[in-house]
């Protein structure tokens, strides 16, 4: 993917609560030399806390509730394509778009995810680190195809889990992975042939 004509590519962030990675995003991506640029951040829950982060730095926000998928994602659609989307960051978005979505977007869309993929897709992936007795875990930023955390790897980071680690200080402890990560892997992105 090219940056045409020194233009930042328009992308849209997608979450459904905390936030934190998004905060990191627009912190990162302000600079005016920044390949992208923000322009819409997507909720599917009105009271995401993340949402404060669009409104501090006046990003536009859409809410939408995916009761009906299929409306929601076709209402979606226009409005990427209003705001001429060009690219899509899920950032703990915690709805599955449909392959029928992910094709008539037609550009691509990055997830990350806190788990060493392949090893541990979908929810609950910290407990089953620990579960495990695993001696390393960490968060992997990837391509969203229509199998769930399945797209190519763009990047990945790994850490040591410690001795005495819980669920939460293992989540505390990759989250700061992520926040560097996912900017560094989106501009790998960007600078790739993807
Ligand atoms: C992150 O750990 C991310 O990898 C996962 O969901 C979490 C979102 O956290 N997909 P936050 O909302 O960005 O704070």
């Amino acid at each position: 993917m090219e940056k045409l004509n020194g233009k930042k590519i328009n992308t849209a962030v997608f979450i459904s609560g905390r936030g934190s990675n998004l905060r990191s995003l627009i912190s990162h991506f302000k600079k005016k030399r920044s390949p992208i640029y923000i322009n819409l951040i997507i909720s599917n829950n009105p009271y995401a806390k993340g949402l404060v982060y669009a409104k501090k730095s006046k990003i536009n926000q859409y809410i939408i509730n995916f009761k009906n998928k299929k409306a929601s994602e076709k209402k979606l659609l226009k409005k990427l394509v209003d705001n001429k989307i060009d690219l899509i960051c899920l950032a703990g978005f915690m709805k599955i778009l449909s392959g029928n979505f992910i094709k008539k977007f037609n550009k691509p869309i990055i997830n990350i995810h806190p788990s060493l993929l392949p090893k541990y897709k979908g929810l609950n992936t910290h407990k089953k680190v620990i579960k495990n007795r695993d001696k390393y875990s960490g968060s992997t930023v990837h391509l969203v195809n229509a199998k769930l955390d399945s797209g190519k790897i763009i990047l990945q980071k790994k850490i040591k889990v410690n001795k005495y680690e819980n669920e939460k200080t293992l989540e505390r402890r990759i989250l700061e992975v992520e926040h560097k990560l996912y900017p560094k892997a989106i501009k790998k992105f960007l600078n790739s042939s993807f």
